[in-house]
């Protein structure tokens, strides 16, 4: 059987890719259902875009990689799809946008735009040997229990990272890249919880708060969120893409910054009360407790002078910590490094030294922030490889 083009992985870029690649396409997919990420994502409303994407919310060995498909395809061309499909949707918070009612109504939307442009789908289908002619690759495929042997003049590579196995991912798009001789970038999870030794904050678990969360690379103010195994929530997530085995860490519990002058006052109006109690009024009570032995916070407010007060809010805001790893990619929401942007076209994603090989989305050493940004480099990326075939 001959295709003009085949695509590995009926994900979000894959079938935004099919969508765009002309006649005689084929989506090729081991899961027994396309779009499983996209399904899961944004606590199942999906986060499909941010209204800010931009450059700057990506990590690559080659942060201008992902210039040239972003402002070809932006975040607004997404909207303008869901709107032309009369999907209702709104913004939750910085930019990010999700569908008002389910992920599946973008599954179902791209499944309708890769059939209305006239691509074949085949679901439930291992992908077996890879290898290259003259002017094709030979793709081995088993299906229905049989083997069958297809040709194609375009082979795209769109099976995403190695984040949260369970869901059917694999490394299969390294692996093909490695085939072929393309470099890779060591990948690791990214958008993942931190782990701490010995439960440390198992009695702050649930415990959630604004917070600023840095290291020398980088730093974020969303919420942190205490549990039984370490630290989640989003300033974590987007902190952890920039964290290395063994670094230190510091969260700002106070970031703010207005504590000092609000406990310099409240000293004269409750100044008899315990610090623990006043303090409870901006922090949760259950961190106070928690901190309350470390940070020596004992006796009424009148007894903390200026100085002392200043001591405890330079400690709040500069909490130093020290990670023991990450919950890794059976809870990761993306997979850094991968395929090396090195080799491959940024205005097309085909690979430099193989015509007609070309990756996309999460494969490629290209990794959003949280909020929306890792569909839109898979929309965009797609796209681009679509438009190029
Ligand atoms: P994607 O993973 O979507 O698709 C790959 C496809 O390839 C899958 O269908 C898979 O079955 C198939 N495949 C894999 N190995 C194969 C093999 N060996 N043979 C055949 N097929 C194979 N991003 C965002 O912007 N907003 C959000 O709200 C979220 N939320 C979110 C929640 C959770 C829980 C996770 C894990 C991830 C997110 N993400 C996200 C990240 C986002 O889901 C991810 O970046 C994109 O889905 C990547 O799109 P791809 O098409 O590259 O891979």
């Amino acid at each position: 059987m001959q295709y003009e083009t085949v695509i590995l992985g009926a994900g979000a870029a894959g079938m935004m890719c099919a969508a765009h690649a002309g006649q005689d396409v084929l989506v090729v997919d081991h899961a027994k259902n396309p779009g499983e990420k996209i399904r899961i994502s944004g606590g199942g409303r999906c986060n499909f875009t941010n209204m800010y994407a931009s450059a700057e919310n990506y990590l690559s060995q080659n942060p201008h990689f992902c210039k040239s498909a972003l402002a070809r395809y932006t975040q607004w061309d997404f909207i303008e799809l869901v709107d032309r499909h009369g999907i209702a949707w709104h913004e939750k918070t910085l930019g990010q946008l999700f569908c008002d009612g389910s992920a599946k109504q973008i599954v179902a939307m791209l499944v309708a735009e890769l059939k209305q442009a006239g691509a074949g789908l085949w679901l439930e289908t291992r992908v077996g040997r890879i290898s290259r002619g003259a002017d094709d690759f030979t793709v081995e495929l088993e299906r229905n229990g049989k083997t069958q042997t297809l040709s194609c003049r375009n082979l795209v590579l769109a099976t995403g990272g190695k984040s949260i196995p369970k869901m059917g991912a694999t490394g299969l798009a390294y692996d093909i890249a490695r085939q072929f001789g393309l470099p890779l970038i060591d990948t690791r999870a990214g958008l993942v919880p931190f782990t701490f030794p010995g439960e440390r904050f198992k009695p702050l678990a649930g415990v959630a708060l604004p917070a600023r969360l840095s290291n020398t690379r980088a730093s974020f103010d969303e919420a942190l969120l205490f549990t039984h195994r370490g630290l989640s929530g989003p300033a974590v997530l987007q902190l952890s893409s920039y964290w290395h085995e063994g670094e230190e860490i510091r969260a700002n519990l106070i970031p703010d910054g207005s504590l000092y002058e609000t406990l310099r006052s409240q000293r004269q109006t409750s100044g008899r009360k315990e610090i623990t109690t006043e303090l409870a009024k901006h922090l949760p009570a259950r961190l106070v407790e928690f901190l309350a032995p470390q940070l020596h916070l004992a006796g009424r407010l009148a007894d903390y002078s200026d100085g002392a007060l200043s001591t405890l809010c330079e400690a709040l805001a500069n909490w130093p910590l020290k990670p023991s790893g990450t919950e890794g990619y059976r809870t990761a929401e993306v997979t850094l490094g991968g395929i090396s942007t090195d080799a491959l076209s940024s205005k097309t994603l085909e690979a430099k030294t193989h015509p007609g090989l070309y990756a996309i989305g999460e494969a490629v050493d290209v990794t959003g922030w949280l909020g929306g940004y890792n569909f839109q480099w898979a929309w965009a990326s797609g796209v681009a490889a679509g438009a190029a075939i």
